[in-house]
């Protein structure tokens, strides 16, 4: 059964820009031989994931949702968090916080369907106010944009006369919106050195901007907001799997407190972190300090590696499923909104860190 043979005519809904779509019905998820075979190379991708008796359930998802996209004209971007059968079989773009916002500025198709959290949505739709951006799950958010306010900005301006304030981009657009410029974990010392003076402040990560003031001569201030995946890790945990194996190599992400990156080999992003897991020779063990879909996601990208994950899930990442893809890609849902007044202050700080020469 073709798409087009089970549509019936549903509402229609209109998108702010003005676009209406066609509001489609649930396809048949029957795990048909057509499906089997037009998405067997994608199972290949992930076949050291999932067991061959789970891929009957997603494959009708993946490939009516791979199908969706191009009826659409709909792209996705994804988090290098998500789990793997998004990861591999169904984005078009994945990455780390920095490439998913200088990959939203080059879309081309009129949808952008986020696959991570709410921030990153957001983030999109800034540098993208004539698109239409979708979050499969609104409610997709994260505790370090919880932790501040647009309200707590101002006050820190007040209390600090002159200090630039760097904000992390996990946060809502209007923290961004009262920022000087914007960081990701993978710029945030070029970011902070970009100003050429004494004191700046990095908010809202605590962790983050201590790690940060380990690289700088620069005197960072910061907020007391915290990753509530990455705050878990503790530096007995990362010890005990050291002396266990002293060879093994502990990467972590600089969300971390000092404690555990003082012990790591080598702290960085989730994209530097890829970089560096697939730079080690066949045979390293590396352990990965940040979220547990990441090693699944880069396994094939270095197949000599062994991952070893004490594994904290991100409980927001894990919002997004492929059945909440597919009812995105059906029903043009959730659409991510700004105000425009907010969103022009906030483009201005990420699109000053897009446009930074490092
Ligand atoms: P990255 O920018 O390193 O991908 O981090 C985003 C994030 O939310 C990590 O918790
Ligand atoms: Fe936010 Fe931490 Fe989840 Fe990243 S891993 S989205 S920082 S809660």
């Amino acid at each position: 059964m073709t798409l087009e043979t089970s549509q019936t005519k549903q509402a229609a809904v209109k998108v702010a820009s003005g676009h209406t779509y066609e509001r489609l019905p649930m396809p048949d998820l029957t795990f048909t031989k057509e499906i089997a075979e037009a998405t067997a190379p994608l199972y290949e991708k992930v076949k050291h994931h999932i067991p061959e008796i789970e891929w009957p359930v997603h494959a009708p998802y993946v490939y009516w949702i791979n199908k969706l996209k191009k009826e659409r004209d709909a792209t996705i971007l994804a988090h290098n968090y998500q789990t793997p059968e998004i990861y591999h079989c169904v984005s078009d773009i994945a990455g780390d916080s920095l490439q998913l916002a200088m990959e939203a500025t080059r879309v081309k198709e009129q949808v952008i369907i986020q696959c991570g959290v709410h921030f990153m949505a957001e983030t999109s739709k800034l540098l993208n106010p004539d698109k239409t951006v979708l979050i499969p799950d609104m409610r997709a958010g994260c505790s370090l944009a919880e932790s501040i306010t647009g309200e707590d900005v101002r006050l820190l301006r007040e209390a600090n006369p002159g200090v630039p304030i760097v904000t992390y981009v996990n946060t809502s657009a209007d923290v961004k919106a009262e920022s000087d410029i914007c960081c990701t974990s993978s710029n945030a010392v070029a970011v902070v050195e970009s100003f050429g003076v004494d004191t700046v402040l990095l908010i809202p990560d605590e962790y983050l901007a201590q790690n940060v003031a380990k690289e700088t001569d620069v005197k960072i201030l910061t907020w007391k907001g915290h990753c509530e995946v990455h705050e878990r890790f503790t530096a007995e945990e990362l010890l005990a799997y050291r002396e266990a194996d002293p060879e093994i190599q502990i990467i972590a992400h600089p969300e971390c407190p000092t404690e555990v990156t003082a012990i790591a080999d080598f702290t960085g992003s989730t994209k530097g972190m890829i970089d560096y897991a697939v730079g080690q020779k066949p045979g390293a063990k590396v352990l990965l300090v940040t979220e547990c879909s990441m090693a699944s996601n880069i396994q094939e990208q270095a197949p000599g590696v062994e991952f070893i994950k004490p594994c904290n899930l991100c409980p927001h990442m894990k919002r997004i499923t492929l059945p909440r893809i597919l009812d995105s890609l059906l029903e043009m849902k959730e659409e991510v909104l700004v105000d425009p007044t907010m969103a022009a202050k906030a483009r201005q700080a990420v699109e000053r860190m897009v446009n930074l020469k490092n």
